[in-house]
């Protein structure tokens, strides 16, 4: 495998760039799967979107050939459009099911999730901020955004940021609408764990896949960071590894 430091403000960046997207995903779930092996009670982040599918398959196979139990993990997920009930396809609770929750041996219990349907998104967004103070993340997955954003903080959003209602931009809507199963529209709205949460776990890990990511994956690594590009904040951390396809790293000056 071959690993990339570069150096982004003091630090020095854990950058691995792999030939395609599905080498890059099966690094990925081997780094979950070795957190899993080191500390089976551990407390995963996890996201949703395209390009966790194939972390997600790689940890399947994993369950299926009996070499992992997740019965002890917890899980938090990262995000969740304002106005679904789990029930809804288009949920990122019916997601989470569909690609991997329903497949393994995770205890309905540990699972955290957002309630999208919740009466009220501040008190829903409170409860949640309230069990991850108690539940420190051990190992975040995280996509990125075409716009740099990760979870649902889009530019401009603040780096101490904790849990919270947010509107999606533009270039977020345009392009989550070819993944609506049911909807017509994608929800103008969603709760999302902070960049300040993010940056809390311990351990991150980022993952991006095609030459869509290529300019976001550049200004996070190679510029200095700035509220423009959430992403670029994950620079400040002193434990987080990107794993790229040769497209999204297609604009790193190597
Ligand atoms: C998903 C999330 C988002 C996605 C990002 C990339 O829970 O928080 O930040 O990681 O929008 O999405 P994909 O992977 O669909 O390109």
């Amino acid at each position: 495998m071959d690993h990339h430091p570069r150096i982004a403000s003091d630090r020095v960046l854990n950058v691995t760039i792999l030939p395609t997207a599905q080498e890059a995903s099966a690094a990925v779930a081997e780094k979950i799967l070795s957190a899993v092996r080191a500390n089976p009670a551990a407390v995963l982040g996890l996201a949703t979107g395209q390009t966790p599918r194939r972390v997600y398959a790689a940890l399947l196979d994993a369950v299926a050939a009996g070499e992992i139990s997740f019965a002890d993990a917890t899980t938090f997920n990262l995000d969740e459009y304002c106005g679904l009930p789990a029930s809804h396809a288009d949920s990122f609770a019916a997601y989470m099911y569909r690609e991997l929750f329903g497949k393994a041996d995770f205890r309905p219990a540990r699972i955290n999730l957002i309630d999208g349907a919740a009466a009220d998104n501040e008190v829903e967004a409170a409860r949640y901020a309230r069990l991850l103070a108690e539940h420190p993340i051990d190992l975040q997955l995280l996509g990125i955004g075409t716009n740099g954003h990760i979870g649902f903080n889009e530019p401009g959003a603040l780096p101490a940021g904790r849990v919270q209602t947010v509107k999606l931009s533009e270039e977020t809507l345009l392009a989550n609408q070819p993944t609506l199963i049911e909807l017509k529209q994608v929800p103008a709205h969603a709760i999302t764990m902070g960049i300040g949460d993010i940056l809390a776990a311990r351990e991150i890990v980022i993952l991006a896949t095609g030459p869509a990511k290529a300019e976001a994956v550049r200004r996070s690594l190679q510029e200095t960071p700035d509220n423009a590009c959430p992403a670029s904040h994950l620079s400040t951390h002193s434990n987080v590894h990107w794993f790229l396809d040769e497209a999204a790293a297609g604009l790193l000056q190597r």
